[in-house]
């Protein structure tokens, strides 16, 4: 998986304009996609963004000052997401993406549910994973976690959800 298709960033700057989002977390930071497009939904905000690959994270951060956004702006953390996000404060975020590794993403639910403000919204790209996790006789592992992921979504008493066919999927959650 690459970065987010154009139709998903524009979602995203949509999705942190509309709830007036201040604290975001990112789970996946890659080359910055994500986050040039959350940081522009959120001009008074702050985004952590987590990756296990330090390199990643230098071609963000170059994405983001060329776009002018100030350091200050983007907490990129160098790490394992599931060591990192415990280390987070509870219910003080407005938005989580979910954009790492698919393997993990029940567990980035779990760990969502927890960072999330009541109101929040829990965001999961490629959540369709190009018509993979329709299709009943694929079986790879990253489409049968994103469905275990999306039925744990859908199962979950404290999330009101909506899948949208923007770029490959997109999964968005209200928090209760
Ligand atoms: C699909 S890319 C993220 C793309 C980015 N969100 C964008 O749209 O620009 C997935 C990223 O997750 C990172 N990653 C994979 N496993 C991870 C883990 N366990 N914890 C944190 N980051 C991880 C990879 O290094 C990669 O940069």
């Amino acid at each position: 998986m690459g970065a987010v298709s154009p139709g998903t960033a524009a979602l995203l700057t949509f999705l942190a304009r509309t709830i007036d989002a201040r604290t975001a977390v990112e789970i996946g930071t890659g080359a910055g996609v994500s986050s040039l497009a959350l940081l522009d939904g959120m001009p008074d905000g702050t985004l952590t963004s987590i990756d296990t690959e330090p390199e990643h994270q230098s071609a963000a951060r170059r994405v983001l000052t060329d776009a002018g956004i100030p350091a200050r702006r983007a907490r990129l953390i160098a790490g394992a997401a599931l060591q990192v996000l415990p280390k987070l404060s509870d219910a003080a975020y407005d938005l989580v993406l979910v954009d790492a590794d698919p393997l993990e993403a029940v567990e980035y639910v779990e760990q969502s549910l927890r960072l999330l403000r009541p109101g929040g919204l829990l965001v999961i790209s490629h959540a369709l994973s190009a018509g993979r996790v329709a299709d009943a006789g694929n079986e790879d592992d990253d489409t049968v976690i994103m469905r275990e992921t999306l039925a744990a979504v859908a199962d979950s008493s404290d999330l009101s959800p909506v899948l949208l066919p923007v770029g490959d999927g997109v999964l968005v959650a209200r928090r209760a």
